[in-house]
């Protein structure tokens, strides 16, 4: 179907012509009452009386609008002020882009966000003119066509790329010859946050599943070789059974590390309430981790203070923060041989208190291309390094969601060869801490 094009002589906002003659019926009833009385009289003749009486017809069916027309160009046409400034009103009070067609396409009102999003919208211009994309320009032939709705989604480049969603719906709208017009509202919809979330889902199911995959079907391999041609031999049976081991740990400690993953997104919006002094949470993780940190020979120095540091905290969900980023930095950065692990104060970006707790190594550090994403979950700088350290992934996406349901956050610095620095800013509660 084709759209309407634009006419000096003939605008789509002028009634039908039913509505037309429905309000010159009166007029048009007292001139022909007029011709036929003169006629009978015998002071016009019956031809002349036709052709007057078409001539009265034509002015009468004329719309007066057409001298009118430039009078309130900026109001929508055909409707009184009042109403007028109403439907603007409303159309510039719409949070998301709107515009408002006549049934031609012609752009009525628009608001602010419409004119930013489509900056070559014009009023009193085919809308079709300025906005390019073909799902518009389709949804947009066919809701003139049919007087239907009609919705279309489209990838916007502009200025960034963006899903939007477009939506018109035919409305009717007052015109002055009593009748309505049947305008059309079309409302613009950013969809791209919800599909990001939708993408994420995916990928997250996508992964979590090649993840566990992995080790089960290494498991099932060796189950069937144990079963099969290496039955009677102990050696191997010993090698394969460790092998098993420890692939059972590393589908064990995914599983753990999802499900806390998925425990503090579930509270995230609960703000932990509980006065908890972090040093001897530190100095316990460390503790533990010092097997690690033998085998791996790295000396692990603690700057802690003597006096406790207390913070609104969730004990666990602190344990398992500072577990990831001393573990992290005794594995990845193993090769400098030393982390140190202190706590300081110090004043955020926007001026409020902060605890700090900063975990540097030495090791080869972070390529400045890998930083953004290090919290991402399944992100790992080498795959390969990561699964054969017994890595999920998870470990820094677990510390993103811990600082923020602690409404902290995480700085990560990283010199590469000269090792990396994870720091966890904590604010500090208004009535304790140590001078
Ligand atoms: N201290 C560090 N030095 C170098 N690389 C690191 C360090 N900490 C983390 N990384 C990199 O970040 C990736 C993500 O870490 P993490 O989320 O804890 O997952 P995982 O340790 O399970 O691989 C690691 O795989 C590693 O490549
Ligand atoms: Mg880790």
């Amino acid at each position: 179907m084709a759209i309407e094009a634009p006419s000096s002589s003939s605008s789509s906002f002028f009634s039908p012509w039913p509505d037309r003659l429905r309000n010159a019926a009166f007029i048009l009833a007292v001139a022909a009452a007029a011709l036929a009385f003169l006629v009978l009289v015998d002071e016009l003749s019956p031809l002349r009386a036709g052709a007057a009486f078409l001539c009265i017809a034509a002015a009468a069916l004329v719309p007066w609008r057409l001298n009118n027309a430039t009078a309130s160009r900026d109001d929508v046409r055909g409707v009184n002020p009042v109403e007028a400034a109403v439907v603007s009103a409303v159309v510039a009070g719409m949070p998301d882009p709107a515009v408002l067609l006549d049934r031609a396409g012609r752009v009525i009102h628009l608001n602010l966000a419409a004119s930013q999003l489509a900056p070559a919208l014009r009023k009193n211009e085919l809308a079709q003119f300025a906005l390019r994309s073909p799902e518009i320009i389709t949804a947009l032939r066919e809701a003139i066509a049919t007087s239907e709705p009609r919705r279309a989604t489209y990838l916007d480049h502009v200025p960034v790329d963006r899903w939007m969603e477009l939506i018109i719906t035919p409305v009717p709208v007052p015109s002055a010859f009593g009748g309505v017009e049947k305008c059309m509202l079309m409302t613009f919809h950013d969809q791209t946050p919800l599909r990001r979330v939708e993408e994420m889902r995916a990928d997250f199911v996508a992964n979590a599943s090649h993840e566990l995959r992995t080790p089960l079907a290494a498991l099932s391999g060796f189950i069937d070789t144990l079963q099969g041609p290496a039955k009677d031999d102990a050696k191997a049976r010993e090698r394969f059974l460790s092998i098993m081991h420890a692939q059972a740990t590393r589908m064990a400690r995914l599983i753990d590390d999802l499900l806390s993953l998925s425990r503090v997104e579930l509270s995230a919006h609960v703000r932990p309430d509980t006065s908890i002094d972090i040093v001897p949470i530190i100095r316990q993780v460390a503790d533990g981790l010092e097997p690690l940190a033998r085998e791996r020979q790295v000396l692990v120095e603690i700057d802690l203070p003597e006096k406790p540091v207390q913070i609104a905290g969730d004990r666990e969900e602190l344990l398992r923060l500072f577990e990831n980023l001393i573990e992290n930095a005794l594995k990845y950065g193993a090769a400098g041989g030393k982390v140190i692990v202190s706590l300081s104060t110090a004043t955020s970006g926007e001026g409020a208190p902060e605890i700090r707790v900063m975990v540097r190594d030495f090791g080869p550090g972070i390529a400045p291309e890998h930083l953004p994403r290090l919290t991402e979950r399944f992100y790992r700088v080498d795959v390969g390094d990561s699964r054969s350290q017994g890595g999920t992934g998870l470990g820094l996406s677990l510390v993103k969601h811990i600082l923020n349901r602690h409404r902290g956050r995480l700085l990560i610095e990283s010199v590469p060869r000269h090792g990396a620095t994870f720091t966890a800013c904590f604010p500090q509660p208004k009535s304790s801490f140590p001078a």
